[in-house]
């Protein structure tokens, strides 16, 4: 996939809010911290076009990313990266937890085609809540895409173990994981080639 452009098209809390060209989206869910606008930079290779911070809960609202690229046959592709705002911080007050339940939510009933990407980090077993957002997204109908986040943290040896335990956990098949990580930008190509075949899927499907 070559990158062509991207852009923040809109930074929303309700619908009304949402960009107004309709484009499938690859949605990243996961943990304060757990490494979503960072790896939307990678794999738009923006430095810091999504704002990233070691402090958890710097992404407050749902941030559309226009991108444009092609493929490597030279298809367009365009798509929206929406970074979500994480949960699990547990230093937030309930009226702010639920304030982020109400934007997912309604995030999730608006019927436009999405790739659901969901990070874990790849040192810790799931949380609850973790297992919760699986859960809620697959009963809902949507492709989950379950990355270990964090890559980099953990050597060779340690990730299989890793690895094993975050599926037991999240009751996935441990070689559908994809291993990340925004500082060695290991996976980056398997995503990029999952979120290319999901947008031709897509475009071929007619959106
Ligand atoms: P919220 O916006 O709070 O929901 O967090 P987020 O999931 O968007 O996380 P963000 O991308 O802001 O990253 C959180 C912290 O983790 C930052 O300090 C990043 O530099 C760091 N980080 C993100 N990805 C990686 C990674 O692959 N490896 C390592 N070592 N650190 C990472
Ligand atoms: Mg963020």
């Amino acid at each position: 996939m070559r990158l062509k452009h991207s852009e923040l098209a809109s930074s929303a809390v309700k619908q009304a809010q949402y960009p107004a060209e309709l484009l499938p989206q690859i949605a990243l869910f996961g943990r304060s911290n757990a490494g979503k606008s960072s790896l939307i930079n990678t794999l738009i290779e923006r430095k810091n076009l999504a704002r990233t911070s070691s402090a958890p809960g710097k992404t407050r609202l749902l941030n559309f990313y226009r991108v444009e690229a092609l493929t490597d046959d030279g298809q367009p592709l365009r798509w929206y990266f929406v970074d979500l705002p994480g949960y699990g911080y547990a230093k937030v007050a309930k009226s702010e937890r639920d304030h982020w339940l109400r934007i997912i939510e309604e995030y999730l009933r608006w019927d436009t085609p999405k790739l659901c990407w969901q990070l874990v980090d790849i040192r810790h077993q799931p949380s609850t809540q973790d297992i919760a957002m699986y859960d809620i997204l697959r009963d809902n109908g949507f492709e989950v895409v379950l990355i270990a986040n964090k890559a980099d943290k953990l050597s060779k040896n340690q990730r299989q173990k890793a690895l094993s335990i975050i599926a037991k956990t999240m009751g996935a098949p441990k070689d559908s994981l994809v291993v990340f990580s925004a500082i060695t930008r290991e996976g980056k190509e398997q995503l990029q080639v999952l979120a290319a075949a999901y947008l031709q899927q897509q475009a071929a499907g007619g959106i």
